[in-house]
């Protein structure tokens, strides 16, 4: 049987660069190499994208290159190829079977490369255009996690040009429905970037300041009181299953960039310490969440527990979590009994036989409205 070849995509523009080379680095390493052939691609932070050699980076060196790299989104059969290109010469084309995005964040995780994918016709690793921008969007996310009967915490979203048009009746209204502490967040960013928690009234002004510099839409939620983060990783497409639950415990106020990618100390337990019924039914809303938020392939879904009450909120979605060797998502796996290169199979699995199913379906609507 020859083998799968598998482009994975990784780097890129957002702010989550680094982690994604990280990311790349153990799934590389822990794919089954007896079925899969790795055609690796790095997106510099520029934009530009290279096809990499990894041998040596494996190893702890640096990446190598050749030529640039580009794709062209026409659906053609000799697509996809990876065309490398020197200057104005074509060096070399590599044909890839299907696509691991390992790429967090902006211009990655929120649907624009999924969309380039789709124009391809080629499978791919994850949630679709649609789960992966709702992923990334924190507004349509609560939305429709409310609307699911999921519970989030009370939140108000609107746009910088609300804010700046009337700041002083928009401040007041947030006031009254939220109240304080509360968190005042960028719509569409993650790593904690753009983020502030407001305790006094005088703060609120200066935080929506700061995340308007971020994102044209701004959300704000009532602060969940000295929560507890818990995680749960869901694996499937129609039909996925929930992982354990883990918990991270940062050692600052909140789970903010400092405690994420500057300073250790953050504790990641997995299994977390929790009874079996709240274990229950935080798998079960993690499906929930991931099937309300059309998600497909991988997501992992976090959640405040309440002090106290231990009431439980739907935090948000991450639809590529991190995969680091120490990253929750893979790590929640590994303790619930599925091992990293046994993931990494089932999510190629996953991404061949969603693009299997969507190409089974009807395109062509001629015919069907001549029958009616
Ligand atoms: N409503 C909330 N109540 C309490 N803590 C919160 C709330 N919203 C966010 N946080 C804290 O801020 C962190 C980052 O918020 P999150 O919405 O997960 O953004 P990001 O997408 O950047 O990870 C959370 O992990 C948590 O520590
Ligand atoms: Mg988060």
């Amino acid at each position: 049987m020859s083998k799968i070849t598998v482009g994975v995509i990784f780097g890129g523009r957002s702010v989550e660069h680094e982690v994604s080379l990280l990311s790349a680095k153990s799934i590389i390493r822990n794919i089954d190499t007896g079925k899969y052939e790795i055609s690796p691609i790095f997106i510099e932070k520029s934009g530009m994208w290279r096809r990499a050699s990894v041998s040596s980076w494996l190893e702890d060196g640096g990446l190598e290159f050749s030529g640039d790299s580009f794709l062209s989104p026409s659906l053609n059969p000799l697509n996809p190829v990876f065309y490398e290109i020197s200057g104005r010469d074509l060096i070399s084309e590599h044909k890839v079977d299907v696509i691991f995005p390992v790429l967090h964040g902006t211009y990655g995780e929120d649907g624009t490369v999924q969309g380039m994918f789709e124009l391809m016709g080629i499978p791919y690793v994850g949630a679709s255009v649609l789960g992966s921008s709702v992923g990334m969007d924190k507004i349509v996310m609560k939305a429709l996690l409310k609307d699911s009967g999921l519970p989030v915490p009370e939140y108000v979203g609107f746009y910088k040009s609300d804010w700046e048009s009337g700041k002083k009746q928009l401040g007041a209204r947030i006031l009254k429905k939220i109240g304080l502490p509360c968190f005042v967040k960028s719509a569409n960013l993650g790593s904690s970037v753009g983020i502030t928690k407001v305790k006094s009234k005088d703060e609120l002004p200066g935080a929506v300041d700061y995340s308007c510099r971020f994102s044209g839409r701004v959300i704000v939620e009532r602060a969940v009181k000295k929560p507890r983060e818990i995680e749960v990783s869901v694996l499937g497409n129609d039909d996925p299953q929930a992982s354990c639950p883990g918990e991270v415990v940062p050692h600052r106020e909140f789970y903010d960039y400092t405690a994420k990618y500057l300073e250790e100390g953050t504790g990641l337990i997995a299994p977390a310490e929790i009874d079996r019924e709240t274990a229950e039914r935080l798998r079960d809303y993690a499906v929930r969440a991931f099937r309300a938020l059309v998600c497909s392939g991988m997501g992992r879904v976090d959640f405040l527990l309440e002090d106290g009450t231990n009431e439980i909120f739907v935090s948000e979605i991450n639809t590529i979590p991190g995969f680091t060797q120490i990253s929750m998502y893979p790590r929640l796996w590994g303790v619930s009994g599925v091992s990293f290169p046994e993931l990494v199979n089932r999510l190629i699995e996953l991404a061949i036989e969603r693009r299997r199913q969507a190409d089974g379906l009807e395109s062509d609507f001629s015919e069907i409205g001549r029958k009616d």
